[in-house]
């Protein structure tokens, strides 16, 4: 249940937002299609593929980092009491960190409120950047269990789109809003419209 609970969700939401952000970012979403066609073609990728798209890479981070899916972590419990940085946390304090607030810290990111890969891969652009502060996944002893299962769905699924899908902004409905969405545990895109063309 719980690999259930928190893998369905988590995935798909983070897909739901790669279409939306697709949908606003046609030159983004044609270089990554650009950099798949060069180096894989039209074959269906593998994990063994990681590491030569850096530029779709460095996308599906950025989309991570604007969406924050998971914007906080789970509950977790002071096993005794402690003091943390000038602060007394009693036993049984139930804690959560706010993993949003590390996508958007201006000082460390400079723009973070710009969708923009780029700040995800290296000057000459043939590698992706790990930063400390990019933790959708969580960090620390109980850091998410579906960490690996969810890149490796994230890297197929949306090459898989984007090889044979071209997404649009829907003529006949409002442009989607990245600023609406639903708050829970995770978040997810309101219900939104974009046109899908075969490639
Ligand atoms: C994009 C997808 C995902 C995101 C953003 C995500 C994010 C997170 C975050 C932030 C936590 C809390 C970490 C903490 O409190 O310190 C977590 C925990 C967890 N996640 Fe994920 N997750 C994703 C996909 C998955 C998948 C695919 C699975 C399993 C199939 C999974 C299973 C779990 C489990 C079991 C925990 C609890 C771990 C523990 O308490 O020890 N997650 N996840």
């Amino acid at each position: 249940m719980d690999f259930f609970e928190a893998g369905g969700e988590t995935v798909g939401s983070t897909l739901s937002w790669v279409l939306l952000y697709m949908a606003l970012h046609p030159e983004v979403q044609e270089k990554c299609r650009q950099e798949i066609f060069n180096c894989l073609g039209v074959r269906e990728p593998t994990m063994n593929d990681r590491g030569t798209v850096p530029y779709t890479e460095a996308t599906i981070m950025e989309i991570q980092r604007c969406s924050s899916v998971a914007p906080s972590g789970l509950e977790h419990k002071a096993l005794e009491d402690t003091e943390l940085d000038g602060y007394t946390i009693k036993k049984d304090t139930l804690l959560f960190y706010n993993i949003n607030s590390f996508f958007l810290d201006r000082d460390y990111w400079g723009d973070p409120e710009k969708f923009r890969p780029e700040r995800f891969l290296n000057d000459d652009g043939s590698k992706t950047l790990k930063y400390e502060r990019f933790i959708p996944f969580g960090f620390g002893k109980r850091v998410c269990m579906g960490e690996s299962l969810a890149k490796a769905e994230l890297f197929i699924f949306t090459i898989m789109i984007l090889q044979n899908l071209r997404i649009k902004i829907s003529a006949n409905h409002a442009k989607p809003d990245p600023g609406q969405y639903e708050a829970g545990i995770t978040r997810s895109p309101l219900p939104f419209h974009v046109t899908l063309e075969a490639i």
